[in-house]
């Protein structure tokens, strides 16, 4: 159509599938999720209500809302023989690494719901994970401490609960400051879904072929995991922290414009966005919450940042080549102010994608496809005959 949706005629014929999920406006800095604006949902919803929308397509009645609540909350436990399969891990082993595992071998538990051709099969399997990944992430978090798991609470919500089961243990109770459980909400909430990004893309690829949901979502954390893409909160705080201090804030500027430094300023810039990730506007003013609520606002590594992102929006090379803040630069500021370690930061962020991992992967497979295969340009050697080894020079 006209206006918002009007595409020129060379975009469609390369686009590589059509979606009714998620709509991006790079150059606007517009994100909508079935047609909604991220910063409503961002305002008046929460993370579940949202994944419902991602799902269903429709915002929910409210006692749909109080049954998908519900029916998510009474899923939050894994089988217990899980629990046998972190063992096998050494403990310092990064959490993203457990996870690709701990999914992927969900599909070796739940029977009731591999037959993708089957429509409840189909939606059991979404409410599994949306149910498990928070209690398979804090899992991941509490083995690496060598600290005991610490069971859902289903009298909590869903981000106070991941809460509870990370900083909780059999001895005292986690106490969850409701302002911290809103912004963990809504960091959940801002990476919910995202278009055709690279992880998104690997899922609907690896659902083409037939692939449980359990092992299409194992496939999107993998990818998640590079430092371009979900690793970029992790790295965020990395170079934060080997920045150091305020007066070498130049010298890592000077680096990211050296085209022979492969050094990139982390958490900036965007495959799409050429204006302000509209995420990163809602993660800022998030930032802003809890570092105050947290009385973290004067901490030397969050001054960084702040002067980090001033300098690079004030910075000709950053402005000519449209790289502004993106989701990552300020969620991982807030998950390193909630007390959350950096190795965990693209966990939260596989969690927080699940519902848009499963809705594009429900919206491909629910009606007829076939399986992708991307097409190359052959760059490589004209046909030759083969060469015996005593014969090569
Ligand atoms: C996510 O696809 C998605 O939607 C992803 C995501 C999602 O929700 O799923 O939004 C989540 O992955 C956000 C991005 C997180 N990654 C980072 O913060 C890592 C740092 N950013 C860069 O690695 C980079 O910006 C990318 C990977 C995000 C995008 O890379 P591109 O496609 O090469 O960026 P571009 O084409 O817009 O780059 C334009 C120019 C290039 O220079 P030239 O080749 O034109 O000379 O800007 C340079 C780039 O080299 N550039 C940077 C830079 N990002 C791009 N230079 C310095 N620092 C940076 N961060």
């Amino acid at each position: 159509g006209e206006g918002l949706f009007t595409y020129d005629p060379g975009f469609v014929s390369t686009a590589a599938c059509e979606s009714k999920i998620t709509y991006i406006d790079g150059d606007k800095g517009i994100l909508l999720h079935r047609g909604y604006p991220i910063e409503q949902l961002a305002e008046h919803s929460t993370y579940l209500e949202t994944c419902f929308l991602l799902i269903y397509g429709e915002l929910p009645l409210q006692s749909e809302l109080r049954e998908f609540e519900e029916i998510i909350r009474k899923h939050t436990m894994v089988h217990e023989q899980l629990r046998n399969f972190f063992n096998g891990f050494r403990r310092d082993a990064h959490p993203m690494a457990v996870m690709c595992g701990v999914v992927g071998a969900l599909s070796a538990f739940y029977h009731d719901s591999l037959d993708i051709s089957n429509e409840r099969h189909r939606e059991i399997a979404a409410f599994r994970l949306i149910s498990k990944m928070p209690t398979l992430a804090a899992m991941s978090y509490k083995y690496s401490k060598g600290q005991p798991f610490v069971y859902p609470r289903n009298s909590l919500d869903y981000s106070a609960n991941f809460l509870h089961m990370l900083f909780g243990t059999p001895c005292e109770e986690a106490e969850v400051n409701p302002i911290i459980a809103r912004a963990m909400d809504r960091i959940f909430l801002l990476h919910a879904d995202h278009e055709q990004n690279a992880s998104t893309s690997t899922v609907r690829l690896a659902g083409s072929s037939g692939a449980n949901p359990f092992a299409c979502i194992a496939a999107g954390i993998a990818a998640l995991w590079g430092p371009a893409h979900g690793g970029a909160n992790e790295a965020v705080l990395n170079m934060l922290q080997e920045i150091g201090d305020e007066k070498n804030i130049d010298k890592y500027i000077a680096r990211a414009k050296d085209k022979d430094d492969p050094f990139r300023l982390m958490g900036f810039g965007h495959r799409v966005y050429k204006n302000f990730d509209p995420r990163a506007k809602v993660m800022k003013q998030t930032c802003d919450e809890v570092l105050n609520e947290l009385g973290l606002e004067d901490d030397p590594l969050f001054k960084i940042a702040k002067r980090l992102e001033k300098i690079a929006l004030e910075d000709e090379y950053f402005v000519e080549k449209k790289l502004y803040p993106n989701v990552d630069f300020y969620s991982g500021i807030i998950l390193k102010a909630i007390g959350i370690p950096t190795e965990m930061f693209t966990v939260i962020f596989a969690t927080g994608r699940t519902p848009g991992w499963i809705a594009h992967w429900h919206e491909m497979i629910s009606g007829p496809y076939r399986i992708g295969r991307p097409r190359q340009l052959y760059t490589g050697s004209d046909i030759r005959d083969y060469v015996a080894v005593n014969q090569r020079s």
